[in-house]
């Protein structure tokens, strides 16, 4: 059984058309790649999948209590005064209730994956005043820390240096390895030949492809 299904989805903003009859079936535990050139839909396909977006046309199937994580693409200046700090963003992803209390085992949670991202030292710094990928890098702890059945990463190595890269790509492997559901729009190689499979969006549509 599919954990999400796209049923002959079309979609347009508007007037223009972007998406016309995609069907997708995404399988536990796959790993998925979207390719696609610049304005072809990928971002607008991940937002259908999140619900962001509702279909013109067509059904996307899914269990109401699924949980999606969403690692959206950046550009530097959109977060840009976001009140909080690092590590206050990264423990939103503990999806505690607004102003409850966060406990010592949620602490070593949160710091634990501060680790993992190198982003220790600048726990205590303003969110807003991170770097275009250091952002990055906070807002994929958030949602790693969350705990998603489905990761939906849309080009999330963009403005990341190489080496900060290096531990994304084998980050997603590890949490491809764990079972974990991926879906991935990229145009990293090495990451896509991870995938178990791939996808690209091309007149509107999408068809099976390779990297
Ligand atoms: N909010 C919006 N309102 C109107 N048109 C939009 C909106 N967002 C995107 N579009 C248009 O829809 C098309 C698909 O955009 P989308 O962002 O999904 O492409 P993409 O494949 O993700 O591109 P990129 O590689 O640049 O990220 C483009 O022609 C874009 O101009
Ligand atoms: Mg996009």
């Amino acid at each position: 059984m599919p954990i999400l299904e796209l049923k002959n989805v079309s979609f347009g903003y508007t007037q223009n058309l972007v998406l016309e009859n995609v069907n997708l079936k995404v399988e536990p535990g796959q790993f998925i790649g979207i390719i696609g050139v610049n304005g072809s839909g990928k971002s607008t396909l991940l937002k259908l999948i999140l619900g962001i977006l509702k279909p013109t046309k067509g059904e996307i199937i899914k269990d109401k209590k699924l949980n999606i994580g969403y690692v959206n693409q950046t550009t530097s200046t959109e977060e840009g005064s976001f009140p909080a700090t690092v590590f206050e963003v990264v423990a939103l992803g503990l999806k505690k209730r607004p102003f409850s209390y966060i406990n010592f085992k949620d602490k070593k949670r949160v710091l634990k994956t501060l680790e993992l991202f190198s982003l220790t030292m600048l726990k205590n710094r303003s969110f807003s005043a991170l770097s275009g990928g250091q952002a990055q890098k906070v807002k994929i702890a958030k949602v790693l820390l969350s705990n998603p059945d489905i990761i939906v990463f849309d080009e999330p190595t963009t403005g990341i240096d190489a080496e900060s890269e290096e531990i994304l790509i084998e980050m997603i492997k590890h949490l491809h390895a764990m079972k974990k559901t991926i879906i991935f729009v990229s145009h990293d190689k090495e990451t896509l030949l991870a995938c178990d499979k791939i996808y690209k969006i091309s007149d509107y549509t999408l068809e099976e492809s390779h990297v």
